[in-house]
C-alpha cells in the first residue's frame, strides 16, 4: 500500500493551488449571504429565449454535425463570427488567426503551455486577474508585479523593470495585461500607456498577452482602442470570451495570434481536449449572424450602469472616513482600499458572519501584498442587495477601525 499518494505529483502539481474565489462561491450560496464575491454575470441578462430557438433549429438542421468531435481551431462558421467581431476594430484580423477555446480560463493555460519554462519571468498589473496568477504559476513560471493607478499599470515603472531585467541579460515571456475594466480594480489603462506599452514591448522585444473579457461593457466615457488593434508589429495576442457578453455556460473564448504562434497552441490544446463543443459553437455562431450579440451587450451595458451608480451612491453614503474606491466606467468589479492599519483578510470571517461577501485583494497580488483591499462585484446581486450589503460592509469596517 503506498503510504503517501501526493508524493506521486509532478512539481508543477505540487505547486498549485486553490483558487479563493471558488472556494468562496460556496460560501455566496448559504442563505441571505449576500455576495459581492463571484464573478458572475447577471443571470438575467441571458436571452435563454433566442438561445432556446436557435438550439432547437440547429438540431433540426444540422444535429449530425452539432453532435460530431469537430476541429481543434474551431467551427468555421464562429471563427469567422469573431473575426467579423474582432474587425470592428482591427480590420486585418482573420479567421486563421482565431484559435477557439473553452473559456478564456483555457487561453490563458495554452498560452503558459507554449511559452513557459519554469523560472520563466511573466509581467502582470498588481493587482492581477487570479486565474492568471493560477495559470502561470501552474506552469511554475516567476510573476512580478507592476503596480498600477488609476489609470493602469504604470509604464515608468515597467520601464525600469524592463530595463533591470535586460541589464541581468533576462527577458520576459510576455507582460499580461487586463486593460479594460480590469478584474480585479475595474481600472482601464488609458491610451498613452497603451502607445508606451506597445513601444517598451517592440524595444525590449517581449510579446503583449491582452485578456479582455469586459471590453463591450463600457457603461460611461470614451471608448479606448484596444492594444491588438494598435499593434503594427504582431506582437500582440488577444484573448476574448463570451463568458460575459453572453453567458459563461456554453464555455465558449477565444485566442487571438499571429500565425507564427498559432501552431503550438492548436496543438496544445488537442492535448487538452481535442476540440470545444460543436453544438455551442454553433448555437454561439448562430445567435451572432442574426446580428443579436450588439443588443445583448447593450442590455449588459446598461444593467451593469444602473448597479455600479446602485454601489457607488451606497459606498458615498455609508462608507467612513479613510476608505476610498476606484470608480469604473464598465465592467464587473470595483476596487476597494482600506487605511493601510486594517486587513481585509482578517475582516472576512466577520463579514461573512455578518452575511456579506468580498474577495481579499492580496489573493490578486503575486507580490503577497495588498492585505488592505478587496475586490467588490456588481453584476450579481441585485440593486436592493447591492444597498443593503454595502450597509452590513460599512458598518463592520467602521466597528474594526
Ligand atoms: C481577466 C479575466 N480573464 C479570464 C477570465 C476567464 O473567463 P472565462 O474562462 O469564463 O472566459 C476571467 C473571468 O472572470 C477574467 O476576469
Amino acid at each position: 500500500m503506498i503510504k503517501d499518494l501526493t508524493a506521486f505529483y509532478s512539481k508543477n502539481a505540487q505547486g498549485m493551488k486553490r483558487s479563493e474565489i471558488r472556494e468562496l462561491l460556496k460560501i455566496s450560496r448559504i442563505p441571505g449571504m449576500i455576495s459581492f464575491a463571484g464573478g458572475l454575470p447577471a443571470s438575467e441578462t441571458f436571452p435563454v429565449k433566442e438561445l432556446e430557438e436557435i438550439s432547437c433549429e440547429i438540431l433540426r438542421q444540422k444535429g449530425a454535425t452539432a453532435l460530431q468531435y469537430g476541429t481543434t481551431e474551431g467551427e468555421a462558421v464562429l471563427r469567422e463570427e469573431i473575426s467579423k467581431w474582432m474587425m470592428r476594430e482591427k480590420s486585418t484580423i482573420r479567421p486563421e488567426n482565431i484559435l477557439v477555446t473553452a473559456g478564456s480560463q483555457q487561453g490563458l493555460d495554452i498560452v503558459s503551455k507554449v511559452f513557459l519554462d519554469p523560472r520563466d519571468i511573466v509581467v502582470m498589473e498588481l493587482p492581477s486577474y487570479i486565474g492568471g496568477l493560477q495559470a502561470f504559476a501552474s506552469y511554475r513560471a516567476k510573476m512580478i508585479g507592476v503596480p498600477q493607478d488609476d489609470d493602469g499599470m504604470r509604464m515608468d515603472l515597467l520601464e525600469n523593470l524592463l530595463t533591470k531585467l535586460a541589464d541581468t541579460n533576462k527577458k520576459p515571456k510576455f507582460i499580461y495585461v487586463v486593460p479594460d475594466f480590469q478584474n480585479p480594480s475595474g481600472v482601464t489603462l488609458s491610451l498613452e500607456r497603451r502607445k508606451k506599452l506597445l513601444e517598451l514591448a517592440y524595444h525590449y522585444e517581449v510579446p503583449i498577452l491582452e485578456d479582455s473579457p469586459y471590453r463591450d461593457l463600457r457603461f460611461r466615457g470614451e471608448p479606448i482602442p484596444a492594444i491588438y488593434s494598435l499593434d503594427k508589429q504582431s506582437q500582440v495576442i488577444a484573448l476574448g470570451t463570451f463568458s460575459k457578453i453572453l453567458c459563461p455556460g456554453l464555455r465558449l473564448a477565444w485566442i487571438m495570434a499571429p500565425s507564427e504562434w498559432m501552431d503550438r497552441m492548436v496543438v496544445a490544446k488537442q492535448a487538452m481536449d481535442l476540440c470545444c463543443p460543436t453544438y455551442n459553437q454553433l448555437i454561439v455562431a448562430e445567435f451572432m449572424k442574426r446580428g443579436l450579440m450588439r443588443k445583448q451587450v447593450e442590455n449588459i451595458r446598461n444593467l451593469y450602469g444602473r448597479k455600479v451608480e446602485v454601489m457607488l451612491a451606497a459606498l458615498k453614503k455609508h462608507m467612513p472616513k479613510g476608505v476610498t474606491w476606484t470608480n469604473p466606467e464598465g465592467g464587473l468589479f470595483l476596487w476597494v482600499r482600506l487605511p493601510k492599519h486594517i486587513s481585509a483578510n482578517d475582516l472576512l470571517p466577520k463579514a461573512i458572519a455578518n452575511k456579506v461577501a468580498y474577495v481579499i485583494g492580496s489573493a490578486f497580488h503575486c507580490s503577497g501584498k495588498g492585505q488592505n483591499t478587496l475586490r467588490l462585484n456588481f453584476s450579481y446581486p441585485t440593486e436592493q442587495q447591492i444597498d443593503e450589503g454595502i450597509q452590513r460592509l460599512a458598518k463592520m469596517i467602521r466597528e474594526n477601525m
